[in-house]
């Protein structure tokens, strides 16, 4: 038996702005991981048609993504930055994984459900398809771990069962070309072209929820802005939506057990520890027994110190976009040149003649 090597990608979307849930769910541990591993970043420009087919300013939405990446401290020549779309790969294996997928595995989607809304017959066929564009992204590097927030555990579940299925239809294929790898999943041996990919979520804040509304999570799409803490926020802007933040008349226990059913407490508590590299224990250890008034403004000036120095940086690097573009060339010809590795030999194992 033996294993693939370990390569960490990820994605996000450029369409509107950044917030603090993108950054504590995803950029963050983008930022942690690259220390050891091979990491492969990515501005899913393609996937923003989903959301809007006509942008006014797709460009610049890119390059301000690439700009938080870079900011928040991903190193541009240790790994790979780069936009989606100057990789054509991923589109093309994106075509062999829909003739991968069943269109009922499509339909549990829950992300899909939510955007399509009522009336699915509109939705485009790139919204439906969505989730097996991503498995190619990851995929077509065989990327093994994906730093992800916890509202995108369900297509990673997806692109495990079309890697899976791609494996064992094509097992044989896979054989004939000697590209593959002998794995164990489960306790199943496989003859694996493509890893299992495992999605890496856990953390003190997964998940972060609005600011107004502790059932729901932090979003791009909330009407209301003080919802959520953009990652172009002011230091003003952060301590006003800080301030007021939804929370309930009780102080803070001093136990995690007391979080239990404060949906707005727990929240705030997680995104402490997330921004101050502790556990909840820990936060909760240092402010249990204290009231709002206390926990906020040590919140604020927790959110100010981290988070001002990214905005910063990120306004520099956004007002001469030469730097940006050029980390997003250099970074799509490296990924290009491993993407079409992988696909000539998916091309042979298919059976494109070539
Ligand atoms: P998106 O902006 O939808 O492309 O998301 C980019 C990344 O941020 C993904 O890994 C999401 O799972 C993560 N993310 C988005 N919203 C949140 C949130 N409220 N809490 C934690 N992670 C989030
Ligand atoms: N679907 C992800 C999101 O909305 C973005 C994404 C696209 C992604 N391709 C990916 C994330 C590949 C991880 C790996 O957040």
């Amino acid at each position: 038996m033996s294993e693939f090597k370990k390569l960490v990608f990820s994605g996000v979307q450029p369409t509107g702005n950044l917030h603090l849930g993108n950054y504590l769910g995803a950029i963050r541990k983008f930022v942690a991981l690259q220390d050891g591993n091979d990491c492969v970043y990515c501005v899913v420009d393609m996937h923003a048609l989903t959301a809007q087919l006509v942008h006014d300013d797709l460009r610049g939405q890119i390059r301000s993504i690439a700009a938080a990446f870079i900011a928040s401290g991903i190193d541009p020549v240790r790994n790979i930055v780069f936009n989606q779309s100057a990789v054509p790969q991923h589109a093309e294996l994106a075509w062999i994984f829909n003739c991968v997928a069943r269109i009922g595995w499509m339909n549990r989607m829950t992300q899909f459900k939510d955007k399509a809304g009522k009336d699915r017959e509109q939705a485009s066929l790139g919204l439906y398809a969505y989730p097996s564009l991503m498995a190619a992204d990851i995929l077509v590097y065989r990327g093994t771990h994906v730093p992800v927030g916890d509202d995108q555990k369900q297509h990673l579940e997806l692109a495990r069962d079309i890697a899976m299925k791609f494996n064992l239809d094509y097992a044989e294929h896979i054989r004939k070309a000697g590209v593959g790898i002998d794995i164990t999943v489960g306790d199943e041996p496989v003859h694996a072209y493509f890893p299992m990919v495992e999605p890496l979520i856990d953390g003190p804040a997964p998940r972060v929820m609005s600011l107004r509304d502790g059932s729901k999570k932090m979003s791009k799409s909330d009407p209301s802005d003080l919802s959520r803490i953009n990652l172009m926020d002011d230091a003003d802007a952060i301590s006003k939506k800080i301030r007021k933040a939804k929370t309930d008349p009780d102080g803070l226990p001093s136990e995690i057990d007391g979080l239990k059913g404060r949906p707005e407490a727990d929240n705030l508590v997680g995104i402490y520890a997330a921004l101050a590299d502790k556990s909840k224990i820990d936060v909760l250890a240092e402010f249990g027994g204290q009231q709002f008034s206390v926990f906020k403004p040590a919140l604020v000036d927790l959110a100010v110190n981290t988070l001002s120095p990214i905005t910063g940086e990120m306004r520099r690097l956004m007002e001469d976009t030469t730097h940006i573009d050029a980390i997003l060339r250099d970074g799509g010809e490296r990924a290009r040149a491993r993407a079409e590795v992988t696909m000539n030999e998916v091309r042979d194992i298919v059976g494109f003649l070539r």
